[in-house]
């Protein structure tokens, strides 16, 4: 099948299929295909969040008002997967190092394990669960899958918003400039020649 069928034959559906036949790559990338995600959605939605801790914490997350009480010491990752349960962002090293728990923070990437939750005040996160619009993948994550752009997967979805903030600031990359914009994000499969693919096409399908 070529790569435009494929791409206009991507359904829900589909990446359920695959990752029941072992493309565990595809829970990660699309962690908001799993039956209990209306119950997150929902558990999301509630305005005035609530937690332990003292701290009076408000931030958008994924476009919704999230009010909430944190510690001081509460990373960005801990809210997002801990309390909100966003598990779509991963956490490898904890340390600043991997990219692999990498959001958006009023569009910029960061790393979420290295930043307190508190910083994030008034500000704007989007994290890979907020990238699809309705029933409809970002262009992004078409490509990587397109392109085969994972192994393993768990990198995967801090690849995508590294991809997404690299095509929003430059959205014609040269090859050079995607190994760049990339570095920060490190696959411990070394899939890295097809995420280099998966983000060149995603520049194509962007520009279109
Ligand atoms: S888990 Fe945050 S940079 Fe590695
Ligand atoms: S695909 Fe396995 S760590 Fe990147």
């Amino acid at each position: 099948m070529s790569k435009e069928n494929k791409s206009k034959k991507l359904s829900r559906r589909d990446f359920i299929g695959r990752a029941s036949t072992g493309a565990v790559g595809s829970i990660v990338l699309f962690p908001a295909i799993s039956s209990g995600n209306d119950k997150r959605e929902e558990k999301i939605s509630k305005t005035n969040f609530k937690m332990l801790g003292t701290n009076s914490l408000t931030l958008k997350v994924n476009g919704k008002k999230i009010s909430a009480k944190v510690n001081a010491n509460t990373t960005l990752v801990e809210l997002l997967r801990d309390h909100l349960n966003l598990t779509g962002t991963k956490v490898a090293c904890n340390s600043g190092e991997c990219g692999s728990c990498s959001v958006l923070l009023d569009g910029e990437v960061v790393y979420s394990c290295h930043m307190l939750a508190l910083d994030a005040q008034g500000k704007s996160v989007t994290t890979v669960e907020g990238l699809m619009d309705g029933e409809k993948f970002h262009p992004v994550q078409e490509a990587f899958v397109e392109e085969d752009g994972l192994q393993c997967g768990f990198c995967t979805p801090g690849q995508v918003m590294a991809a997404v903030s690299l095509l929003n600031n430059n959205p014609t990359p040269t090859k050079g400039e995607v190994m760049n914009g990339m570095a920060g994000n490190i696959c411990r499969c070394a899939a890295y020649p097809k995420i280099i693919d998966s983000v060149l096409s995603a520049s194509k399908k962007m520009k279109v």
